[in-house]
């Protein structure tokens, strides 16, 4: 099956309105041509994030409505920790409400000042939970990661090298090595399997512990599948099972491959630590048995979970980023490549190179794209990134100005897609009509989420 069709077919519908120009750009206006200004309501596609916008199925809606809500010992909970421990082959699962709490409770037990977290890349928020305990999030992609325009199948993958390297200097600094699957920040790029033995095989010689941040592990599992020989003949839960099978735990934001709206969870097999964060958790979450979550909750993530790992579905969902990116790329669009699992990026400085830098050429396709066809996407660049040096005062940009382009799960159909690749493809071809625009107010932390612009 090459051509992405749903495998799925639609039972209940959720009405999406299209709106006029007119009132996109009074909306652009009044938003300070932010787009976390724009209300939901007003969007026809939205690519904001793939975070917590899944479609649940009628199994999981159905799974709600046998939700024990019991403060303590709600079956859910079983049905979710034998699923975790099927799946990973951890012991102990501690649900939370979403993936930062895990983070969160994870880092503040395991870091002392001056410690160093490896990753092949932390996603924003493990880099601020691991900052927050006063330790530093080092991230040890390998060279390619941060070359947009070469293909790698697998540019999720750690420098080892590197690791092996830190832990030779620096061993008695390092608590826990971690890895991200897929690759969220380094453009949802795959973690080969070949890598993840390697990264295991050095973790044991320096008897560091060795975590997954498994958000997207089916879809690693899968690209897994599709690349690296061998596993052809493998499903993706036996290749999911084999991964977990080389690290000592993980912890997971189930709003990605669970297929859930809120949920997330911990899992390993040191009872010493599974102990120690089920005391935090009581603190800042809950009972152990539910970490911050309603029973019928966590019976959705139980069946998300399994869900997720479906081989036609994951065919579908991956194809469909693709058969997005292979639109945008035969037109000239300059993207980030290999196409990844949740996103499509676009290079936005190559898209606009009439617009300078300090003039957030990303930003300015987001903005045209609402403003042609009612689509979000959202930059990730100079405008989340770019920091004032603190002792030259001079502004440090980041290498890279590009639009993120996530896909929710099961939500669009490939029309939706066809339309956004149709809609970008017109504003590419137009591309001296856009504009750079300039900051009038910012806030001093995480600007991007309130800032407010206007066009030059
Ligand atoms: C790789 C990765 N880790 C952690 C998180 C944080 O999870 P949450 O948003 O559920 O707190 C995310 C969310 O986008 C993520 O992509």
């Amino acid at each position: 099956m090459k051509f992405p069709a749903e495998p799925f077919k639609i039972k209940v519908v959720e009405r999406i309105r299209t709106t006029t120009r007119e009132t996109r750009e009074r909306l652009l206006k009044e938003a300070g041509y932010n787009i976390f200004n724009i209300p939901a309501e007003a969007i026809y596609v939205d690519l904001l994030t793939d975070s917590g916008t899944a479609a649940m199925s009628d199994n999981q809606w159905a799974g709600l409505m046998i939700g024990d809500e019991s403060y303590a010992g709600s079956r859910n909970f079983y049905h979710l920790e034998d699923t975790v421990r099927d799946l990973t082959g951890y012991q102990f699962v501690i649900p939370t409400h979403q993936g930062r709490v895990a983070e969160n409770l994870l880092f503040s037990t395991i870091c002392q000042p001056g410690h160093i977290i490896p990753n092949n890349t932390h996603f924003d928020t493990t880099r601020a939970n691991v900052k927050a305990n006063n330790a530093h999030a080092m991230d040890l992609p390998i060279a390619e990661a941060l070359r947009p325009e070469i293909e790698h199948p697998f540019k999720g993958n750690m420098n080892v090298a590197a690791l092996e390297n830190l832990l030779r200097t620096d061993r008695d600094k390092v608590p826990m090595v971690t890895c991200t699957v897929t690759n969220n920040s380094a453009g949802g790029q795959p973690v080969s399997m070949e890598n993840i033995r390697a990264i295991s095989e050095v973790c044991k010689r320096w008897s560091v512990p060795f975590f997954f941040d498994c958000a997207r592990y089916a879809e690693n599992a899968y690209f897994i599948r599709q690349r690296e020989p061998g596993y052809k003949e493998k499903s993706v839960k036996e290749i999911a099972r084999e991964m977990f099978s080389y690290a000592d735990g993980c912890w997971m934001s189930a709003k990605k491959d669970a297929l859930v709206n809120i949920g997330g969870f911990l899992a390993m097999n040191d009872e010493d630590l599974a102990t120690r964060l089920k005391q935090k958790l009581i603190l800042i979450e809950g009972f152990p048995t539910y970490g911050g979550l309603a029973g019928r909750d966590l019976e959705a993530v139980a069946r998300g979970l399994l869900e997720g790992l479906d081989e036609d579905y994951l065919h579908y969902r991956t194809a469909q980023v693709k058969y997005l990116g292979d639109s945008l790329d035969r037109g000239g669009v300059p993207l980030v490549k290999p196409i990844g699992g949740h996103a499509v990026f676009i290079d936005g400085r190559r898209f606009a190179p009439h617009i300078p830098q300090e003039r957030f050429p990303a930003q300015a396709l987001v903005v045209a794209m609402y403003r042609e066809a009612g689509i979000r996407g959202v930059e990730i660049g100079s405008l989340m990134f770019a920091e004032e040096d603190p002792e030259t005062g001079e502004i440090r940009y980041p290498g890279l100005e590009l639009v993120r382009l996530a896909i929710p799960r099961r939500v669009y159909t490939t029309m939706h897609v066809h339309y956004v690749a149709e809609s970008i493809l017109k504003i590419y071809r137009e591309r001296e009509k856009m504009r750079g625009l300039r900051i009038v107010y910012e806030a001093p932390v995480l600007r991007h989420f309130t800032c407010r612009m206007e066009e030059i």
